[in-house]
């Protein structure tokens, strides 16, 4: 095992109801808030008139940062700025999905930086103090919740890139599945397939030591197999949206990845397609992640796989090793398939056309990950494979 500093810092509060925290929580940062949200999806579940009624009845003052879109834009990241600036504000409210949690982390980080927001996004050494952030969690996906990265697209230069810093983290985030019961389904099968790749990219690593981390990822993978599904079928399943909320968390604080190294070219690989065709995350994920596997295996790395497919998917641990590996990257594609989500490029409007810049791209910063280290012919043959 690598060595380690633990810190998650961000205070969860779980479960039905736990909104009457709010107040309070606001109150230990200040009482002069940006609420950032989306589309418009939390004033349609009532939670936006709950918020406000929160805030009226507590003295809480706020502006209104709406319209942040799914893979958010560094231009809602600048409007968000300019507000709090203008007003003093002490404390960054997200209430919805990655995208806006997101948002409201670089417009923290931003806050304090004197040049253009986009910078602190290519290059998040430039980070130095952040606005503290909350968030109200209404979709299980990226984990954003719990984490110290945002990921935002500059669609002038077809850029998708992650940043971070560690004042980035939410100081609390309230997860009540109840507020997930309405993610369509599409969404549902994107978000756990998200949460998939998360463990995927720090489950499949060089570091063999870390049995504890490699036991816990494969929980977590098991219990987004056992509840991806449901969730679907069953919209307001609490048990099933609990755990899928709860599992969206643990995936990427740290939990699984401390001690290791950690991989994340699935990741990069996504990005462009997001920057370059705006397609959801993690349906971009669920498509290229059974190819990488395929073109990951190999004599090095296929008793991870082995692993993968006898403790994951119960294939049994006496057939031949790469038998075992294909039929646990098969499983892995069935059942993304199964949450009803498109297994080819095409099928989400993707052609040959871009591929290869965005194999250049994808690589610009160097070799993606160490576990299967890819270069752009990698890349792009990836890509390939996927169309
Ligand atoms: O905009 P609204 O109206 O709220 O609708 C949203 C949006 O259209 C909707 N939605 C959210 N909660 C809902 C709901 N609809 C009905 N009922 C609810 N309760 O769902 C749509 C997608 O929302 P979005 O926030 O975009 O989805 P997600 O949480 O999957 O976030 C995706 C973004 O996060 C980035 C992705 O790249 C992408 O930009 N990521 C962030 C990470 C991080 N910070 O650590 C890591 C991830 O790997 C990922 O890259
Ligand atoms: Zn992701």
């Amino acid at each position: 095992m690598l060595n380690f500093n633990y810190s998650i810092p961000t205070k969860i509060f779980f479960g039905k109801n736990k909104i009457d925290v709010l107040a309070e929580q606001i109150k230990n940062c200040g009482s002069k808030v940006l609420l950032v949200y989306g589309g418009g999806s939390i004033k349609k579940i009532g939670l936006y008139d709950k918020i406000i009624d929160i805030f009226n009845k507590n003295e809480i003052s706020f502006w209104e940062l709406s319209g942040v879109e799914p893979n958010p834009r560094i231009t809602s990241v600048r409007k968000g700025i300019e507000i709090c600036r203008t007003n003093k504000i002490e404390l960054i409210l997200a209430v919805g999905g990655g995208s806006t949690i997101d948002c409201a982390k670089v417009i923290g980080a931003g806050y304090y930086y004197d040049g253009d927001a986009w910078d602190i996004v290519l290059d998040s050494s430039k980070i130095n103090k952040v606005l503290p952030i909350a968030s109200i969690l209404t979709l299980s996906a990226t984990g954003s919740e719990m984490d110290a990265g945002a990921v935002i697209t500059n669609l002038e230069t077809n850029g998708k890139l992650a940043t971070g810093h560690k004042d980035m983290a939410p100081k609390f985030s309230i997860l009540d599945p109840t507020y997930t019961f309405t993610v369509p389904k599409n969404q549902t099968a994107a978000g756990t397939a998200d949460i998939m790749s998360h463990i995927f990219e720090v489950y499949f690593s060089n570091t063999k030591e870390a049995y504890l981390q490699n036991r816990m990822a494969e929980a977590l993978l098991k219990t987004c197999i056992n509840y991806g599904r449901k969730a679907i079928d069953e919209p307001e399943n609490y048990e099933a949206r609990a755990n899928l909320m709860w599992t969206s968390s643990l995936a990427i604080n740290g939990l699984l990845s401390y001690g290791k190294e950690t991989e994340w070219s699935v990741h990069a690989m996504e990005h462009e397609l997001s920057a370059f065709y705006d397609i959801t995350h993690g349906v971009g994920l669920a498509i290229l992640t059974p190819h990488w596997m395929e073109y990951a295996l190999n004599d090095n790395t296929v008793n991870n796989f082995v692993e993968y497919g006898v403790n994951v998917w119960g294939i049994d641990p006496n057939g031949d090793k790469y038998e075992i590996a294909h039929s646990a990257i098969k499983k892995t594609r069935e059942f993304f398939v199964s949450l009803g989500i498109p297994s080819s490029l095409r099928e989400v409007g993707i052609g040959e056309e871009k591929l290869e810049k965005m194999a250049k791209q994808a690589t610009s910063r160097g070799k993606l990950g160490k576990f299967k280290p890819l270069d752009a012919p990698d890349v792009l043959n990836i890509y390939k494979a996927a169309l």
